[in-house]
């Protein structure tokens, strides 16, 4: 496992994903009720970016992140997918699922 700074938590609005590119895979980042989590960027239904999930098109919001449940719902299709097992239990598959650390004052690590 390798240890990534990925910026400082401002960089991570919350209520929504945010992309970023470590070791060229790219990640899906959320800002959980001011807690980070960190999944693979890629949708197993259609393989579509998960990141817009919290996002807003024409006014519309794309998908959702909840706090509740600590899931989001993918900005596409609507699926939901656990934050913290990467699960969803329509497609019964798995995201993968990374370890995000905060620290130094705000600063983000990703654990790969
Ligand atoms: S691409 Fe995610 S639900 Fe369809």
């Amino acid at each position: 496992m390798s240890e990534h700074h990925i910026g400082p938590i401002d960089d991570f609005p919350e209520g929504k994903g945010t992309e970023v590119t470590v070791n060229g895979i790219s990640i899906a980042v959320f800002n959980v009720g001011g807690t980070l989590k960190a999944v693979h960027n890629n949708c197993p239904h259609k393989q579509l970016p998960l990141h817009l999930a919290g996002h807003s098109e024409y006014g519309v919001k794309r998908g959702a992140v909840e706090e509740e449940n600590c899931s989001i719902q993918c900005p596409w299709h609507n699926l939901e997918f656990n934050l913290d097992t990467g699960h969803n239990p329509v497609l019964d598959q798995r995201i993968p699922t990374y370890e995000v650390d905060v620290r130094d004052g705000g600063q983000v690590y990703l654990n790969l």
